[in-house]
C-alpha cells in the first residue's frame, strides 16, 4: 500500500467549471503560470480538462521551493512525460537519463564542455560565423530590407552547432540539420498537445518522424564509424572529442557508438533553438532600447577598436554580459523544466502526489513581482555586479535561484558557457557594424518545448556611421 505523504492540498488556480484552465493553458500558458504566481504564490495547482481527461500541473515559482525541487533529484526525478517523449525519440541521453547512467555520461562529457575547450575550439567557429552573418546582412542593410529575427538567428546557430559538433564533416551533416529541424518541430507540437497519440500510431506525421529519425541516425552512425576507422587525435570538434573521451577513473572505458550518437543528437536539439531564440530576443530588445544599444556600441568600440571579438574579450565587455543576462531573465529560452516524484512528496507543507507533473517555471520566477521589482522592465543594471562572472547566479538582495535560465543544481545546463559565448560574440559583431531598429514595441513569445516567437520579429539594419 502506498504511504500517503501528510500535507495540505496545494492551492488550486481558479478556472472554468469542468474544464478548469484548459483554454488558458493552451492560449496563454506563460500568462497562466504568472497569474497563478500572482494569485497563489510560489506553489499552485493548475487543472486543465474535464475529469478523466485531466492534466494537473503543480507550478513552482518561488526560488526557495525551486531550490528544494531541483536540489532533490532523488525526490523529484525526470520521469516526466516531456522527457519520456524525448527519450523515446532520441534515446537515453544526458538530459533525460538518471542515476548511474547520467553520472557516467556527465563524467565523460565534462571534458567536451570545459571553458578552455569553448574558448580554444568553439569560439573561433562562432567568431567566423558572426563575421559571415555581418557580411550577409550588408545587402539588406543597404536596401533597408526588413528581416525576421528568429529565422536569421536559426541560420547562424545551426551553422555554429553543425560546425562545432561535426567540424570538417559539416557538409556531410547539412542534410541532417534540415531534417533535425523537422524532428524538433514535430516534438514541439507533441509536447504542447495535452494527450498526443503514441508515436507508434501510424499517422503521416509519426511516419515522417520515424523516417527522419532513422535517416538522421544513419548519418550520425556513418560519421562515427568514419572517426573510429581513422581516429584523429587532433580533432577538436565534439564528435571527435566524444569518440576519444575516456573515463577519468577508468581510462580503458569509453563511450559506445550508441552513446556517442545519442549525445550528438541531444546536442543538436538542445543547442541551436535555445541559442537562436536568445539571440533574436536580444536583437529585438536592443532595437527597442536605443539607449542600451548606444551604450553597448560605445563599449564594443572602446574595447575592440574595430577588431573582431574573441572569447578573450568577453570579460572586458561587462555591459554586453549584463544585457545578455537580463535578456535571459525576460526571455528564458528554456521557460520551464519538468519533474515528477516517484512517491508522494510534501512541498511547503502541501501534498504532491506520486507521478504528478511538477513544473519548475523559470519564466514564472523570473517574471515574479515577489522576486524581481518591476519584472517586465528591461533593465540590465540589475546585473551590475562587479567581480562576478556571468555564470554566477547570485543577485544582491535576491535568492540565488531567482535567475536560472540554465536550470540549477546537479542537472544544470552543461552547455551554458557555449551558449553565452556564442550569444555575446555574435551580438558584439552585429553591434560593431549595424544600427538596429524595429517597429515592434514588445517581443511576442509563447511556450513550446522552448520559448518561441509568436509571428515574425521584424527588424531593420543600417550601417553604422564610421
Ligand atoms: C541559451 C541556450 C540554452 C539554454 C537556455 C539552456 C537551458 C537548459 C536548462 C534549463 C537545462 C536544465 C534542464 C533540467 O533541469 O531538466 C539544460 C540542460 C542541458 N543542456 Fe542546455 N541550454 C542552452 C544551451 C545548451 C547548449 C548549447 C548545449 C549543448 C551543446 C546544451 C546542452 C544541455 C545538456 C546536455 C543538458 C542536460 C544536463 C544534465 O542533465 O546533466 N544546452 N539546458
Amino acid at each position: 500500500m502506498a504511504v500517503e505523504a501528510a500535507g495540505r492540498d496545494v492551492p488550486t488556480l481558479t478556472g472554468w467549471p469542468v474544464v478548469g484552465n484548459l483554454r488558458a493553458l493552451r492560449t496563454n500558458y506563460l500568462g497562466t503560470i504568472s497569474r497563478a504566481d500572482r494569485e497563489l504564490g510560489g506553489l499552485a495547482r493548475i487543472v486543465a480538462g474535464p475529469p478523466g481527461w485531466r492534466l494537473i500541473m503543480y507550478s513552482v515559482t518561488s526560488p526557495e521551493l525551486i531550490e528544494e525541487v531541483l536540489g532533490s533529484p532523488e525526490r523529484f526525478g525526470k520521469q516526466h512525460p516531456g522527457y519520456r517523449e524525448l527519450r523515446g525519440a532520441l534515446g537515453d541521453n544526458m538530459l533525460t537519463s538518471e542515476g548511474d547512467v547520467w553520472h557516467r555520461q556527465r563524467r565523460f562529457l565534462a571534458s567536451v564542455f570545459t571553458r578552455r575547450r569553448v574558448a580554444e575550439s568553439y569560439a573561433p567557429v562562432m567568431t567566423d560565423e558572426a563575421r559571415r552573418l555581418v557580411d550577409r546582412w550588408r545587402q539588406p542593410a543597404a536596401t533597408g530590407t526588413m528581416l525576421d529575427g528568429y529565422p536569421e538567428m536559426i541560420k547562424v546557430a545551426s551553422r555554429v552547432s553543425g560546425r562545432i559538433l561535426f567540424g570538417a564533416d559539416m557538409s556531410a551533416a547539412a542534410d541532417l540539420l534540415t531534417r533535425f529541424r523537422r524532428v524538433n518541430d514535430h516534438l514541439l507540437r507533441r509536447a504542447v498537445a495535452p494527450h498526443p497519440l503514441p508515436t507508434a500510431a501510424p499517422t503521416p506525421g509519426n511516419r515522417r518522424l520515424h523516417r527522419d529519425l532513422r535517416q538522421i541516425r544513419a548519418i550520425v552512425d556513418t560519421l562515427i564509424a568514419r572517426r573510429r576507422d581513422r581516429p584523429d587525435p587532433t580533432a577538436s570538434d565534439m564528435l571527435g572529442l566524444l569518440c576519444a573521451a575516456r573515463d577519468a577513473d577508468d581510462p580503458a572505458d569509453r563511450l559506445t557508438d550508441q552513446e556517442v550518437a545519442e549525445q550528438a543528437m541531444l546536442f543538436l536539439l538542445a543547442g541551436h533553438d535555445t541559442t537562436a531564440v536568445t539571440l533574436s530576443c536580444v536583437v529585438l530588445l536592443l532595437a527597442q532600447h536605443p539607449d542600451w544599444q548606444a551604450r553597448l556600441q560605445a563599449e564594443v568600440d572602446d574595447v575592440l577598436a574595430g577588431r573582431t571579438p574573441t572569447a578573450a574579450d568577453l570579460d572586458r565587455l561587462p555591459w554586453l554580459g549584463r544585457v545578455v543576462r537580463e535578456t535571459l531573465r525576460l526571455f528564458p529560452a528554456a521557460h520551464g523544466v519538468g519533474r515528477s516524484p516517484a512517491t508522494d512528496q510534501t512541498l511547503a507543507g502541501c501534498r504532491i502526489p506520486a507521478g504528478s507533473w511538477v513544473e519548475v517555471s523559470i519564466w514564472g520566477v523570473q517574471h515574479s513581482a515577489r522576486v524581481w521589482p518591476d519584472p517586465e522592465r528591461f533593465d540590465p543594471r540589475r546585473f551590475d555586479l562587479p567581480d562576478r562572472g556571468l555564470t554566477d547566479r547570485a543577485v544582491p538582495g535576491s535568492h540565488r535561484y531567482a535567475w536560472l535560465p540554465f536550470g540549477a543544481g546537479a542537472r544544470a545546463c552543461i552547455g551554458s558557457v557555449i551558449a553565452l559565448t556564442e550569444v555575446q560574440l555574435v551580438l558584439a559583431a552585429i553591434l560593431q557594424t549595424y544600427q538596429l531598429r524595429t517597429p515592434l514595441a514588445r517581443t511576442p513569445v509563447h511556450a513550446a518545448i522552448t520559448l518561441l516567437p509568436t509571428g515574425s520579429l521584424p527588424f531593420q539594419l543600417s550601417p553604422r556611421a564610421t
